[in-house]
C-alpha cells in the first residue's frame, strides 16, 4: 500500500483499492471471505449479499473504472500480474472515488485456485487475453478446459464467463475448449456491459486501439449449467 512515484513520475497512490501478492495470506489457509475485502458502511446492501465479479487482466483498469461507476451494488476484483498497470489502474480506480473495486496483483489462475471459493462469483470477465500466437506458446493461454472447470467451481449456480478477443485463433480455441467442457456450461450471445460506450463491445483500452486499426472482434458468454 502507499505511494510511489510511476516511471512518469507522476505519484501513484493504490490506497486501499490495490492489495498486493504479498499482502495475501499464505494460500494453504485456503480460500479468503472476499466480501470482506469491502467496506461494509459504504452500501445500503449488506456486503455479504452483494454481487462479487472478477476481471482477469485488467490491465489500464479502463474497464473496472466505468463498471464499477455504472454498477455501484456489484462488487469488482481485478486481477493484473504486470505491476506497472496493477499500480496504475489501483491508483485510478482510488481516484475515482470506487468503494466496490479492489485490485490484485498476481497471477489469475493462481489466485481462482487458491483463495477463491465455491460458487461465489455472478460473473467472470476476460477481455482481450494475451493470444499467445506461436504454436508453442498456447499451453499459456489463460483459457483451457482445466481452466474452465475450475471458474465453473467458483461461480454462482447461473453464473457467466465473459470472454473477448480481437484474435480468431484464440476465439476458436476458447470455443474447442468450452466444447470440452459442455456439461458444465452452455454459449450465449454476448451483450455488452456496462462499461462499454456507444459502438463498443466492452470498452477496453486494448478494444479501443484495435477499433482504430479496423480489427474485428468476437466474444461470446459461457453461462454454467444449473446443477
Ligand atoms: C492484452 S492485455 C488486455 C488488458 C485489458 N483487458 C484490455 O482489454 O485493455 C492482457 C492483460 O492481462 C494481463 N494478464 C495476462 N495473463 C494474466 C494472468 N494469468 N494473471 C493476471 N494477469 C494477466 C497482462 O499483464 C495484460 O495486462
Amino acid at each position: 500500500m502507499g505511494q510511489n512515484p510511476s516511471h512518469h513520475g507522476k505519484t501513484l497512490d493504490i490506497g486501499n483499492v490495490g492489495i498486493s501478492g504479498e499482502d495475501l495470506p499464505p494460500f494453504e489457509a485456503g480460500p479468503i471471505d472476499l466480501h470482506k475485502w469491502f467496506d461494509s458502511d459504504a452500501v445500503e446492501t449488506p456486503r455479504g449479499e452483494r454481487a462479487l465479479e472478477l476481471e482477469i487482466g485488467s490491465g489500464k483498469g479502463t474497464f473496472l473504472v466505468n463498471q464499477a461507476a455504472a454498477c455501484p451494488q456489484t462488487d469488482y476484483i481485478g486481477i493484473e500480474y504486470a505491476k506497472a498497470y496493477w499500480r496504475h489502474a489501483a491508483d485510478r480506480c482510488r481516484r475515482h472515488g470506487l468503494t466496490n473495486v479492489r485490485l490484485v496483483h498476481t497471477e489469475a489462475a493462481y489466485f481462482v485456485r487458491n483463495y477463491v471459493g465455491d460458487g461465489v462469483l455472478r460473473q467472470v470477465h476476460v477481455y482481450f487475453p494475451d493470444p499467445w500466437p506461436k504454436s508453442r506458446h498456447h499451453k499459456r493461454r489463460l483459457i483451457q478446459a482445466s481452466f474452465l472447470r475450475e471458474l465453473h467451481r467458483v461461480l454462482e449456480p447461473t453464473g457467466a464467463v465473459r470472454l473477448a478477443t480481437d484474435h480468431s485463433g484464440y476465439f476458436q480455441w476458447m470455443l474447442d475448449h468450452a466444447n470440452e467442457v459442455s456439461d458444465l456450461f452452455e454459449q450465449e450471445p454476448f451483450e455488452s456491459p456496462d462499461a462499454a460506450g456507444d459502438g463498443e463491445l466492452v470498452g477496453t483500452n486494448f478494444e479501443r486501439k484495435y477499433r482504430r486499426e479496423g480489427r474485428p472482434f468476437h466474444a461470446t458468454v459461457l453461462r454454467k449449467r444449473p446443477a
